[in-house]
C-alpha cells in the first residue's frame, strides 16, 4: 500500500533506532525523522520549505546536481563553493566572505563525499554549525555513503555535532548501503 505522507511508525523508528546505533544521535521517530522516496526526494524538496524567492543557497563544486535543481525549482539563487584538493575537498570557510554568510539561508554538505571520495572530521562540522548559528542559515547535511568507507575510517553525521540539530539536517540513503537504489528509501533526520 501506499505509505501515509509521514511513514509507517515502524520504519520511522527504525531509523531513529540506525541512527542512536551507529552515530549515537537521538532522534524523536515521531518528530525528527521523516522517510523519504529515497534521499533525492528529500534534497529538492527540503529548498521548497526554506528557500523563497531569490534566496541563496551555497552548494559545493564539484556537487550531486540536485542541490542546485532544487535550488532552482525553489526560485532561489545559488553560489557554488569550491571543494579543492589542496584542502582535502573541503570549502574553505574562511574564504567566504561575511556578506555571503549573511545572505545564505542554506549551505549543503556532503561527506563522504561524492565525487571526490573526500571525508570530513569533526572539527569542520563544529566550525560549521558555529557559523550557522552565527549567520542563521540552516545546514543540509547529505550523507548517503556514511557508511560506504575503508580501512576502518567511520563516518562521522553531521547529527553528531553539538547544537547541529538547532541549524540543520541530515539526508540519508539506503541506495549505497544496502545496494537498493531502486527501492527508494532515504530518510531525512534532525
Ligand atoms: C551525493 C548523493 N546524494 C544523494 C544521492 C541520492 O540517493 P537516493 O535518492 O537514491 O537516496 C546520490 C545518488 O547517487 C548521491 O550520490
Amino acid at each position: 500500500r501506499y505509505p501515509s505522507y509521514t511513514g509507517s511508525p515502524e520504519l520511522r523508528e527504525a531509523i531513529a533506532g540506525y541512527y542512536a546505533r551507529r552515530f549515537g544521535v537521538a532522534l524523536d521517530p515521531n518528530r525528527e525523522v521523516l522517510p523519504l522516496i529515497g534521499s533525492k526526494e528529500g534534497l529538492a524538496h527540503v529548498l521548497m520549505a526554506l528557500v523563497g524567492d531569490g534566496d541563496l543557497v551555497l552548494v559545493p563544486d564539484p556537487g550531486y546536481p540536485t542541490y542546485r535543481m532544487g535550488t532552482y525549482l525553489a526560485d532561489g539563487v545559488f553560489e557554488t563553493v569550491p571543494l579543492r584538493p589542496e584542502l582535502g575537498f573541503l570549502p574553505d570557510l574562511d574564504a567566504i566572505p561575511e556578506e555571503t554568510y549573511r545572505r545564505a539561508v542554506a549551505f549543503w554538505v556532503n561527506y563522504p563525499n561524492n565525487p571526490t571520495g573526500a571525508t570530513a572530521p569533526r572539527e569542520f562540522y563544529a566550525r560549521l554549525v558555529d557559523l550557522a548559528h552565527r549567520y542563521n542559515f540552516v545546514v543540509l547535511s547529505d550523507n548517503p555513503y556514511a557508511d560506504i568507507t575503508f580501512d576502518g575510517y567511520r563516518a562521522p553525521s553531521f547529527l553528531e555535532t553539538p547544537g547541529a540539530k538547532e541549524v540543520g539536517v541530515e539526508f540519508n540513503s539506503l541506495s549505497k548501503t544496502y545496494n537498493m537504489a531502486g527501492g527508494r528509501v532515504g530518510m531525512a533526520g534532525g
